[in-house]
C-alpha cells in the first residue's frame, strides 16, 4: 500500500516551557477529509502550526507522501502542497479583492486562476474592488480559501472556517469545501461546530488536552452525537 498523503506521527510541541501536544498522531489519506475536533484549547491550531512549520518548537515526524518534511519551513511546506486557511482569515485588508486574489503565486499546473477563484465564489466577483477590510466575515472566509487554492494544494489545512458565521454563508462555505473534495482535494478540517464537519468529514480525530483520545467515522460521531456535543460545548 502506498504512503498516506499526510502522516502524523508522536508530535509533542510547545509554547515556551508548556507543552501543548502530547504524542498526536493521525493520518489524511489522498483525497479523504478528516475533522480535528475538541473542545477550546485542546490543541487543534496547535496541530495545524506544527503541520504547517509556523510552530518550530516540536519533536515527532510529519510526512508528506512518505517523505519527511518536519523540519522544513512554513514557506517550503506550503510548496509541497499544503495550504494552510488559518482562523484569523489571512487576507490583505488594504488590497481589493481582485489584488489579494492576484497576489499569491500559482506554483504548479492547479493552481486556480483568478478568474476560477472568482467563477467558483460569485460572492467575490462582485466585491472585486472592495478592500478585504470592508467584507462581510463569509466573503473573507471566502477570500482565504480562494488565495490558497492559487498555490494549487494537494492538503488543505483549515482552521474552523464556519466560526462567527450566519448559518447561510456556513452552507456557501460547506458546499464550496463539498465541491472541492468531490475534485478529490484532501483537507484536514479543525471545526468545532459537529454538524459542519459531519457534512464533509470522513473520519474524526477527537484531541483532549493535546492528546488523540480516539479517532472515530462518520458513522460512530452520528451515534454517539449528543454525548460529543455535551463535551465539545463545556
Ligand atoms: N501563542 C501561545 N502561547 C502560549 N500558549 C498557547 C499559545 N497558543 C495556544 N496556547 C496554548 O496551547 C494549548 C492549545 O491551544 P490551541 O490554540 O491549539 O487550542 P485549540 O484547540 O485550537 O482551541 P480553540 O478552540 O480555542 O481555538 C492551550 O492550552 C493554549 O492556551
Ligand atoms: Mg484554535
Amino acid at each position: 500500500m502506498s504512503a498516506p498523503l499526510l502522516e502524523v506521527s508522536d508530535l509533542n510541541a510547545w509554547y515556551g516551557q508548556a507543552q501543548a501536544l502530547h504524542g498526536v498522531s493521525l493520518k489524511v489519506n489522498e483525497g479523504e477529509c478528516v475533522a480535528l475536533i475538541g473542545r477550546n484549547g485542546a490543541g487543534k491550531t496547535t496541530t495545524l502550526r506544527s503541520i504547517m512549520g509556523v510552530l518550530r518548537k516540536k519533536t515527532g515526524s510529519i510526512k508528506l507522501r512518505g517523505e519527511d518534511i518536519t523540519r522544513l519551513d512554513s514557506h517550503q511546506i506550503a510548496r509541497k502542497g499544503l495550504a494552510y486557511v488559518p482562523e484569523e482569515r489571512a487576507i490583505f485588508a488594504t488590497l481589493t479583492v481582485k489584488e489579494n486574489l492576484e497576489l499569491p503565486p500559482v506554483w504548479n499546473a492547479k493552481g486556480w486562476s483568478s478568474r476560477k477563484c472568482t467563477e467558483a465564489f460569485p460572492a467575490l466577483e462582485a466585491r472585486a474592488e472592495h478592500s478585504g477590510a470592508k467584507l462581510s466575515g463569509g466573503e473573507q472566509q471566502m477570500l482565504a480559501i480562494a488565495r490558497v487554492l492559487r498555490a494549487g494544494p494537494t492538503l488543505l489545512l483549515l482552521d474552523e472556517p464556519s466560526e462567527g458565521l450566519a448559518p447561510v454563508v456556513v452552507q456557501q462555505i460547506q458546499k464550496i469545501l463539498r465541491g472541492l473534495k468531490a475534485e478529490g482535494m484532501a483537507m484536514l478540517l479543525v471545526e468545532q461546530n459537529l454538524h459542519f464537519a459531519l457534512s464533509l468529514a470522513d473520519r474524526h480525530t477527537l484531541l483532549v488536552d493535546g492528546e488523540v483520545k480516539e479517532t472515530l467515522t462518520t458513522a460512530e460521531v452520528r451515534a454517539r452525537n449528543r454525548e460529543l456535543l455535551d463535551h465539545l460545548s463545556v
